[in-house]
């Protein structure tokens, strides 16, 4: 019987190891990690650090090499487990064209219903459900490779929902669109975590993406480093440069003007924070959280 927990998922001293050439190279070193229900969490860290391989053991597509991960108490070392742990966990990648499977939006939404086995009414009510969710109802009979790539990212997404999960893993996905598709894919995330309860964990090379999540992992060298609020993260910026990461730009901004004697708090994260700290406006508030990240 597996417990109800506020826990999703979990991981406990999880080692990873690549085979190459017959030699082991660990790529995870001992990760204890616990996400609850309905969090939003980013994790960051330099290429190579480990983030993809800890995304993978999220919905079993990894098995640990030594410790455990568990998704709503089931170990996903239990191949009975699996599809219910595919089901509750989805994964949507960095580059859309490869997450393309059929030739309209709406067959591609419904692709993974249908693998699950959901009967053809159902699948009709969650691809228009997904569709809508992610504003993408009117392209449903357009053909996927003709949309713009933040579209295609949303129909990924789209696609992943439609399959009824209580968490997305998203591994860059936005790393291959320009700003505008950026904007439309972290908006659409935003409001699935909010308004429909959604776990999100976002991997991501933007820190101005991981300034908007509730809490901020940092890896390196295949270990947590840093596990806390954004804003506690990205205030301590040696530690993250000597991680070889950044802050976001306007957290980088204060610091600078902190250094030429303008008195300013060294938190700040977004450009509507730093408008508030700087002028003391209430601008930021009155505007829509939309622009906030760019
Ligand atoms: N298929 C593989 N075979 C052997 N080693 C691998 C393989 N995939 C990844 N690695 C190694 O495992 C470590 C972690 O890689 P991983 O892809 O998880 O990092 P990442 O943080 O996602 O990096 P990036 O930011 O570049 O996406 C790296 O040292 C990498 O070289
Ligand atoms: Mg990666």
């Amino acid at each position: 019987m597996n417990r109800i927990s506020d826990k999703i998922i979990e991981a406990e001293n999880l080692v990873y190891s690549y085979s190459s050439d017959g030699t082991d190279v660990p790529a995870l070193d001992g990760i204890n990690l616990s996400i609850a229900r309905g969090e939003f969490v980013a994790v960051i860290g330099r290429n190579g650090s480990g983030k993809s391989t800890l995304a993978k053991h999220f919905n079993a597509l990894f098995l640990p090499t030594s410790g455990a991960v568990r998704v709503n108490g089931m170990d996903t070392k239990d191949s009975r487990h699996l599809w219910k742990i595919r089901q509750t966990v989805g994964m949507v990648f960095q580059n859309p064209d490869n997450q393309i499977v059929s030739t309209t939006v709406e067959e591609d939404v419904a692709f993974g219903p249908e693998n699950l086995g959901v009967p053809p009414d159902e699948i009709r009510k969650r691809v228009d459900l997904a569709l809508e969710w992610v504003g993408m109802s009117e392209h449903k009979r357009h053909a996927p490779h003709l949309l713009s790539g933040g579209q295609k990212q949303r129909v990924a997404i789209a696609g992943v929902l439609a399959m009824r999960p209580e968490c997305i893993v998203l591994d860059e996905p936005t790393a291959m669109l320009d700003p505008s598709g950026r904007r439309e894919v972290l908006d659409t995330v935003k409001r699935l975590n909010k308004e429909d309860g959604i776990t999100v964990v976002l991997i991501t090379h933007f820190m101005n993406e991981a300034a908007l999540c509730d809490r901020v992992i940092v890896m390196d060298a295949g270990r947590i480093v840093m596990d806390d609020a954004p804003r506690n993260v990205f205030s301590q910026v040696e530690a993250i440069r000597r991680l070889h990461l950044d802050v976001p730009q306007v957290t980088q901004l204060a610091h600078e003007l902190a250094r030429s004697g303008v008195e300013i708090p060294l938190d700040v994260l977004t450009v509507h924070e730093f408008a508030d700290a700087l002028c003391g406006s209430k601008l930021g508030s009155a505007q829509s959280s939309s622009g906030e990240w760019m």
